[in-house]
């Protein structure tokens, strides 16, 4: 299966998930493709006229995943301007990433992975379910094999 990935990281927390997921993915036999969202310009978190350098087209592949952090209890800026720039995504099928620092998914976990589920119905694609992981420190690589577990199923079954 060929699995797109498309990933904005502000700090660098989600993109190093993401690169987990590929790894697993490749070794699991799949072609897995990371792409990445630039910003256009300095990005400045909640500047709601955030634009991207280039616009990512996520149809080409099987299964896409989008993964993003938490800003605000919500979808970054930056990330919400990927999906305003795509109309179509008719015969899409995705998967949710999202990273938070706060310890619990309702601290804007849960929020931001229905705005992907929101966004991407809207656009015709069929969302599939999704993965949370919160960054704090404790037992924080049990949650992230755990939160590869779900990705991996949701993407491969
Ligand atoms: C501007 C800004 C807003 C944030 N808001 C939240 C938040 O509402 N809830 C939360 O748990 N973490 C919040 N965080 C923390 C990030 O979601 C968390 O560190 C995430 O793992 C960062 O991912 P990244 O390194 O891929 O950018 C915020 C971080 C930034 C920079």
């Amino acid at each position: 299966m060929q699995i797109g990935i498309v990933v904005f990281s502000h700090t660098g927390n989600t993109r190093s998930v993401v690169d987990a997921l590929a790894t697993r993915l490749e070794e699991e036999g799949h072609e897995a493709s990371v792409l990445a969202l630039r910003p256009r310009g300095a990005y400045r978190p909640g500047d709601s006229s955030a634009e991207l350098d280039e616009v990512i087209d996520p149809r080409p592949f099987d299964r896409v995943v989008f993964a993003t952090p938490v800003h605000a209890f919500s979808l970054p800026a930056i990330s919400a301007a990927y999906f305003a720039q795509l109309d179509d995504l008719e015969g899409v099928e995705m998967v949710g990433l999202v990273t938070q620092a706060l310890p619990f998914a309702s601290l804007g976990a849960t929020r931001t992975l229905g705005q992907i589920a929101q966004r991407a119905r809207e656009r015709g694609a069929r969302y599939l379910g999704g993965a949370s992981i919160s960054w704090s420190k404790r037992r924080r690589a049990d949650r992230i094999e755990a939160a590869l577990d779900r990705l991996v199923g949701l993407l491969t079954r």
